[in-house]
């Protein structure tokens, strides 16, 4: 099966873990962009989703999938988001798609974190993707010099030659280089330095459940 196929399957295997009735938060990606697809089939039995973008606001009201605003709604059931690598305790680095700070607001909100990932996403230890960190741009030479102190190399990530821009209005810093071993504590070291609005690594907010494509089909990882 291809990675697109995985990701499909994973995609729809999520579906079981609606709520019918209830209102789901929604994640950012390419994974993600599967389950909206299939989210449509079922969209006469939930009222609506909360979303952790732009992007997917936009793929979730183009399905007729209406869209809440996260302070109009109370604790959700379930959040469903894809990740860059997941550890085998739940812990996760996402952000690739720049979406990290709404995902880990979305996904405080919620009482169960479903991560949807192809095999390709499973690691023993997390940081060999460039762990992302959305920073107020005022601070970023700083932060850079104190990801450069733990042994890790810090870039501005770029679209089209420019610092990208994310839903926030902040800039993202792709950090290479680091081995997270304590998770929990990364996180919260991390989160006090000033001008970091939000790191990567969902260790507070990590999975309960993973549902892993694989060519033998979805496993489903509890943590
Ligand atoms: C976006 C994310 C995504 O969940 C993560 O990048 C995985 O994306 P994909 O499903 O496209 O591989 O954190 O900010």
């Amino acid at each position: 099966m291809t990675q697109d196929e995985l990701k499909t399957l994973v995609g729809q295997a999520a579906l079981e873990y609606v709520v019918p009735g209830e209102i789901v938060g929604v994640g950012t990606g390419s994974t993600v962009n599967k389950f909206i697809d299939a989210l449509a089939a079922m969209k006469d039995r939930i009222p609506g989703a909360v979303s952790s973008s732009n992007a997917s606001t936009e793929r979730l009201r183009a399905l007729g999938i209406p869209v809440f605003d996260s302070n109009e709604v109370g604790e959700l059931s379930v959040y469903i988001d894809g990740a860059d690598e997941i550890d085998g305790s739940g812990h996760m680095v996402k952000g690739g798609g720049a979406a990290l700070t709404r995902e880990k607001i979305v996904a405080a909100q919620s009482r169960r974190f479903v991560c949807i990932a192809d095999e390709s996403k499973r690691v023993e230890v997390l940081g060999a993707f460039p762990v992302p960190v959305e920073v107020i741009p005022m601070a970023v030479q700083r932060i850079v010099r104190q990801f450069a102190a733990l042994g890790g190399s810090a870039a501005v990530r770029l679209r089209d030659g420019q610092p990208l821009i994310t839903d926030n209005g902040q800039q993202i810093l792709d950090v290479r280089g680091l081995r997270i071993k304590d998770p929990l504590r990364f996180e919260s070291d991390v989160n006090q330095w000033p001008g970091v609005v939000t790191v990567g690594v969902f260790a507070h907010q990590k999975a309960a459940v993973c549902l892993l494509g694989t060519a033998a089909g979805v496993q489903t990882l509890t943590y």
